[in-house]
C-alpha cells in the first residue's frame, strides 16, 4: 500500500471528531436553505496564453437585502474560473487593487519556485506582477488563492480564492459531463456581523497581529454555508448526469458531503486529476483545500424531487449545503462515466530514497523557539529556514502524523495515495490528517530547483507557523 493510516487513510468519511475551531455565530437572521439559485462564477480562458485578474475590493449582496464587503479577484467571490489546458504555459497578470499585501499561489500547480507565491513575494498595493505556469501535469481540478505571510486567513475569508481547472484532450475525449453540466461548487463557510459583513476576529487584517487569534487556536468557522458565494443555494438541474468540481475553499471546517434520496456520488477524480477508475460513494469528506471530481445521476430521480446535499459530520456546525432541484425530463443523454478513466503509473516502493518523518505538533511537543505557542512541523515553522532538502528525480517516503486534525499541503510535488473503494491509485496535494493520525505517502520530486513551502491547510494554523520551508535541488 502506497498509504498506510493508522487514524484512517484520507478518504474515510466522517471521523466524529470534528473540528476544534471556533464557531462565530451570526448576527443577522440566516435565510432560508434553498432558496437562492446557485450562481456560477465567471470562466476565464486564456488569451495568447494570458490571463488578468485584478484583485480588489468590491460590495456583494450575499444575504438577500444586505451589503458584504469582499476582496475579491475581478470583484467577484469565488474569483472566476480560470480554464486552462495541461501542457500549455498559462501567464496570469495580476493587479492588486486592494489596500493590502497580496500573494497569489496556484495551489496544485507544478510551478517554478518563483511563480508559485512564496508568502513573502508581495504584490503591493496597486502593483502588478506576471506569474507564468508551465502547467507541465495532469489535468485536474486546482484552486487560486491569496498566501500573504501572516495573513491568508484574513484574506481568503475575506474572498480571495477561485478555482482553476486544467483539461486536457484525454479526458475530454472519455464523455464525461460538459458544458452547462460541468459546474464547480466551491464551498465556504463564513459567519456575518450584524451589518452583514464576513465576520472575522481580525477586523482590520492590515493593521492586526496574528497573535490575536491564538482564541481561534483550531481555526475560525462560520455558521452559515456558501455554495460559489451563495448562502445554501438551489441548482434547477436536468434530470440528466452532471459534474461537480467540489473545492473546499473554508479555512477551517471540514464537510462530510451526503445526498439523499438514495442518489451517490461516483467519484471520478481527486486534486490531482481522474482517478484510474470511477467510485460510487455515500458520503464524501472534504477538510479544507481539498477537491472532489464527482458525476452525479440525476436521470432516475423523479421530476419535482429536490435532492439535499447535507453535511454529516456532527461538529455542532451547519448541516445544510445545497440542493439539486430536478426540474425536466431531457430526451438523451449522451454523457457517460467510462469504466477506465486514466492510467496511474504505480510508484515502486522499494526505490525509496529518502524517508521523512513529519509531526504536526504544537511548540511544546515540537520544541519550537516561540515560547510553545506555535503550530510547527518537528517543532520548526517559517521562520527558521529549511526543514529539509530534496533532490530533484528522487522518490521520498514522507510519514506524517499528528495529535490534531491538520489538513496537509506541500506546493510543487504530489502525493501518491490509494484511492478509496478499490479505484486504484490517486495523486493528492492535501492529506487530512486525523486525530493522532499518522499517513504515508510516496512523493516524487518532480518539477523545478528552488525554496517552496510545506503546510496546514487550516489557514489560521498556516498564519499561527505551521508552515515550513523546504528547498529542491
Ligand atoms: Cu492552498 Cu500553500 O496553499
Ligand atoms: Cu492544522
Amino acid at each position: 500500500a502506497v498509504l498506510a493510516g493508522c487514524g484512517g487513510n484520507w478518504f474515510t468519511a466522517g471521523s466524529g471528531t470534528g473540528s476544534q475551531g471556533a464557531l462565530l455565530a451570526s448576527r443577522v437572521p440566516l435565510p432560508e436553505p434553498y432558496r437562492i439559485p446557485l450562481p456560477v462564477p465567471p470562466n476565464l480562458t486564456p488569451t495568447n496564453g494570458t490571463i488578468e485578474l485584478t484583485a480588489r475590493r468590491a460590495a456583494v449582496e450575499i444575504l438577500p437585502g444586505r451589503t458584504t464587503e469582499i476582496l475579491g479577484y475581478d470583484g467577484v467571490f469565488p474569483g472566476p474560473t480560470i480554464r486552462a489546458r495541461s501542457g500549455e504555459g498559462l501567464r496570469l497578470q495580476l493587479r492588486n487593487d486592494t489596500a493590502i499585501d497580496t500573494v497569489l499561489h496556484l495551489h496544485g500547480g507544478r510551478t517554478p519556485a518563483e511563480h508559485d507565491g512564496y508568502p513573502t513575494d508581495f504584490v503591493t498595493p496597486r502593483a502588478e506582477r506576471t506569474y507564468s505556469y508551465p502547467l507541465r501535469q495532469r489535468a485536474a481540478p486546482l484552486w487560486y488563492h491569496d498566501h500573504a505571510m501572516d495573513f491568508t486567513g484574513p484574506n481568503v475569508y475575506a474572498g480571495l480564492a477561485g478555482m482553476a481547472i486544467i483539461g486536457s484532450d484525454e479526458e475530454e475525449a472519455l464523455g464525461l459531463p460538459s458544458g452547462d453540466r460541468d459546474v464547480p461548487l466551491v464551498i465556504v463557510d463564513r459567519s456575518f456581523d450584524g451589518d452583514g459583513a464576513f465576520a472575522y476576529p481580525l477586523a482590520d487584517p492590515a493593521r492586526t497581529r496574528p497573535g490575536v487569534t491564538m482564541r481561534y487556536h483550531g481555526g475560525v468557522l462560520g455558521d452559515c454555508v456558501l455554495v460559489n458565494g451563495a448562502p445554501w443555494p438551489v441548482l434547477e438541474v436536468d434530470a440528466a448526469r452532471y459534474r461537480f468540481r467540489i473545492l473546499n475553499a473554508s479555512n477551517a471546517r471540514r464537510f462530510d458531503l451526503r445526498l439523499d434520496h438514495g442518489v451517490r456520488f461516483t467519484q471520478v477524480g481527486t486534486d490531482g486529476g481522474l482517478l484510474e477508475r470511477p467510485v460510487a460513494r455515500d458520503a464524501i469528506a472534504m477538510a479544507a483545500a481539498e477537491r472532489a471530481d464527482v458525476v452525479i445521476d440525476f436521470s432516475s430521480v423523479p421530476v419535482g424531487t429536490g435532492v439535499t446535499m447535507t453535511n454529516g459530520l456532527d461538529d455542532g456546525g451547519p448541516g445544510q449545503v445545497m440542493r439539486f432541484q430536478v426540474a425536466r425530463k431531457v430526451a438523451s443523454d449522451d454523457t457517460r462515466v467510462p469504466d477506465e478513466l486514466s492510467l496511474i503509473e504505480e510508484l515502486d516502493e522499494t526505490a525509496v530514497d529518502v524517508t521523512r518523518d513529519l509531526h504536526f505538533g504544537l511548540g511544546a511537543h515540537g520544541g519550537g523557539h516561540h515560547g510553545g505557542t506555535d503550530w510547527n512541523v518537528n517543532g520548526v515553522t517559517f521562520r527558521d529556514g529549511d526543514l529539509f532538502t530534496a533532490e530533484l528525480g528522487t522518490l521520498e517516503r514522507w510519514r506524517l502524523s499528528s495529535d490534531v486534525h491538520h489538513p496537509v499541503h506541500a506546493h510543487l510535488v504530489g502525493f501518491q495515495v490509494e484511492a478509496p473503494g478499490g479505484a486504484g491509485l490517486a495523486w493528492k496535494d492535501t492529506i487530512d490528517l486525523r486525530p493522532g493520525g499518522s499517513a504515508q505517502v510516496l512523493v516524487p520530486i518532480e518539477g523545478y530547483a528552488g525554496r517552496y513551502v510545506l503546510h496546514c491547510h487550516n489557514l489560521e494554523h498556516e498564519d499561527m507557523m505551521m508552515m515550513v520551508n523546504f528547498s529542491v535541488v
